[in-house]
């Protein structure tokens, strides 16, 4: 065995999904070490930074006054390149958890077609976290890759991440993206959208938590048989008092649809931009899920009727991102293949 170098034990290679609804880290050789909602609070008169990641999901919709929780990520990219700083600083001290003070090599998944100024963004938050070298790397080919993939496969694969801003397209043939497409469109807008609806039908304004505690408990991408309902707490648009409401299985999936019919449309998009050899490939072998979003209920099914192809899941779909990104560790030529630019 190679005993490890003084280097080795000074420095990490660490990889970060920067999320919109979670961050999470990998450490080589220990494997996912931060895994934490990509939230923070702060005070706006000071701007110190209060709380990061569980903590300021506890104050949300509790905290007031000068208490501000946001979270520095929109639609897959960072809305807040301070802030964004801020957290990735707090979650690379917990990745490094004192073993080192260094990283050697820092991977970032970034959505392909990011804009520069996304680009930027996400650079200025690195260095702000003390990051050295970043490397961008494509947020298709890891979905992918964490998928079960082997990059090597001479068949085409297609996955689709679909999580809380944005939903990842992309196929893969020999190591080669053939295709990749980012719909900014993920749970965050289902959310949305049920805010939207409550606060139409049912005259309250609830908090986000309540909008995605209702999306995961009725939401359904496919018209259920049975109506089922669910109570929601919030603050009545009327008297502004404390109010709560039954809301039903059809209301969530009418407020829902459109963005699942956005989502089956991208879907469609790219399966007829796939290349002839590529879409026999697929024919024969379907696609598959990854992302916390694709956990909706009915969506590999809906997807499955509209493609007419098989759908499966990834497992722990929500990590899919995060394992290719470890998986690039060991693996050059992908990792090669998946950089698309590296700053320092
Ligand atoms: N059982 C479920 N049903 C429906 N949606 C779910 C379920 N479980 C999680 N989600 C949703 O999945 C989303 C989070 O997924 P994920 O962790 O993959 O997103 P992310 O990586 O932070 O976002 P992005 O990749 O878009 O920047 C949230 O919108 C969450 O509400
Ligand atoms: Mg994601």
């Amino acid at each position: 065995m190679k005993l490890p170098s003084i280097l080795n034990l000074m420095t990490d290679d660490l990889a970060i999904d920067l999320g919109t609804s979670r961050t999470r880290v990998f450490a080589r050789g220990r494997g996912i070490v931060v895994n934490e909602p990509s939230l923070l609070a702060y005070d706006t008169p000071s701007q110190e930074v209060v709380a990061v990641g569980l903590e300021a999901l506890e104050l949300e919709g509790r905290a007031s006054g000068d208490i501000q929780i946001i979270s520095p990520l929109k639609d897959g990219v960072v809305a807040d390149p301070t802030f964004a700083g801020k957290l990735l600083e707090h979650y690379l001290r917990k990745a490094r958890d004192g073993r080192s003070t260094l990283s050697r090599k820092v991977l970032v998944s970034i959505p392909a077609d990011a804009s520069t100024v996304e680009h930027r963004a996400l650079y200025y938050a690195a260095k702000e976290a003390g990051v050295g070298n970043v490397h961008f790397v494509n947020k298709g080919i890891v979905a992918i890759l964490g998928s079960g993939v082997d990059p090597d496969d001479q068949r085409a694969t297609l996955v689709v991440d679909i999580g809380a801003g944005t939903t990842t397209i992309a196929a893969m043939v020999h190591n080669h993206l053939i295709f990749t497409r980012t719909l900014r469109v993920g749970g965050n807008d289902m959310d949305l959208a049920l805010i939207d609806m409550i606060k139409q039908n049912h005259n309250i304004l609830v908090g986000p938590r309540t909008a995605e505690r209702v999306k995961i408990e009725l939401g359904c991408a496919v018209p259920l048989d049975q109506e089922n309902t669910t109570m929601v707490k919030g603050r009545s648009t009327i008297g502004g008092n404390p109010e709560m409401a039954v809301v039903n299985s059809i209301e969530i999936h009418e407020a829902i649809e459109p963005l699942v019919s956005r989502i089956v449309n991208a879907v469609q998009d790219a399966l007829e931009a796939l290349p002839p050899e590529a879409s026999g490939d697929i024919y024969d072998r379907g696609m598959m899920l990854a992302g916390g979003a694709s956990l909706l209920a009915g969506l590999d099914e809906r997807l499955s009727k509209e493609t007419e192809l098989s759908v499966q899941l990834t497992e722990s779909p929500q990590r899919a991102v995060i394992r290719g990104l470890g998986l690039l560790f060991e693996n050059p030529l992908a990792l090669r293949r998946a950089i698309i630019k590296s700053e320092s």
